[in-house]
């Protein structure tokens, strides 16, 4: 029998279930993050998407969302920055007119043993994966509760939960994301309490994490094969992940059904933490 690939995303056939929302997401226009981007703009949301450096690869990203008549508003910043943040965040508000879901996806790594680790090592992977989460949130959450709805969805990793030799640094800051999901959630809800927003039917706001397995994206290409293959030993489905297969679960999250889920991890690892 053949296998069926699940392939992203049919424009054509957009359920729309996201219409009329805006989503941010940084770290957009590559990996997973691009993958998300294609996927809440298949559900229908209109697509912001942050990057650091690159604007040529952005571009093309932005001209190839284009080819299907998808507009894509590209932001350019450094998440470890929180002046940054908080500017990126008021252009995509002025830009669409509001802003309802923020995937925090943008992430680094910079591996190295304990011995061999550098403070520069330490606090520039912090500073990117851990406070530039903290800065995104925190200026989209003021106006999440002003509108009285709103999606955090943060991009941590099966390394935050088992640890990894070589990635002390980067273990810290995806870990330290369930913190934050779990704080976050927790205050928006009694923030739009104390704001008298709380809608027992309505959409209200919601902060969970999505934590991958290992995933092919360009954050791989310095693995050696020969690591990746004892991954793939290690996986009970045998494979490493596709971006897509993220994807899918963020706007999932994103969607106003999901509702009653908040302060929540959601593994995508093909069973390697079973
Ligand atoms: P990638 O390296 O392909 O993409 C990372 C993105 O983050 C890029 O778009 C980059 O421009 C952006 N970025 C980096 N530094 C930034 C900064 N200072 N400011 C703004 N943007 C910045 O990596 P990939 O694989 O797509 O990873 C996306 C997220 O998923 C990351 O948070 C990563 O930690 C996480 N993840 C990835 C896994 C994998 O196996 N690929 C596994 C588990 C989690």
């Amino acid at each position: 029998m053949p296998t069926t690939r699940s392939e992203p995303h049919d424009f054509k056939e957009a359920p729309a279930k996201l219409k009329g929302r805006v989503a941010m997401v940084t770290g957009g226009t590559r990996g997973i993050g691009a993958a998300i981007c294609r996927s809440l703009a298949a559900q229908g949301a209109s697509v912001a998407a942050g990057y650091s450096q690159n604007r040529d690869r952005a571009e093309e990203f932005q001209a190839d969302l284009a080819k299907n008549d998808i507009p894509v508003s590209l932001h350019q910043g450094n998440v470890g920055s929180a002046e940054d943040c908080r500017r990126t965040v008021q252009e995509v508000i002025d830009h669409h007119g509001r802003l309802d879901i923020l995937v925090n996806n943008a992430g680094i790594t910079s591996d190295k043993t304990v011995f061999k680790m550098t403070e520069e090592d330490w606090y520039r992977v912090i500073a990117v994966n851990l406070s530039g989460a903290f800065f995104m949130s925190k200026a989209a959450l003021e106006h999440m509760v002003e509108r009285g709805t709103g999606r955090i969805v943060n991009i941590t990793s099966i390394i935050g939960q088992t640890g990894n030799v070589g990635q002390t640094n980067y273990a810290a800051s995806k870990s330290g994301m369930f913190g934050l999901t779990t704080s976050m959630a927790k205050e928006a809800a009694f923030a739009l309490k104390r704001a008298d927003k709380r809608d027992p039917h309505g959409v209200g706001i919601t902060v969970n994490a999505v934590a991958p397995g290992f995933i092919e994206t360009d954050m791989l290409a310095s693995v050696p094969e020969k690591v990746l293959d004892k991954i793939r030993s290690d996986v009970p489905l045998g494979r490493l992940g596709r971006p897509d297969e993220i994807a899918r679960v963020v706007h999932f999250l994103c969607a106003d059904a999901s509702s009653y889920i908040t302060g929540q991890v959601w593994a995508v690892n093909g069973g390697q933490d079973m």
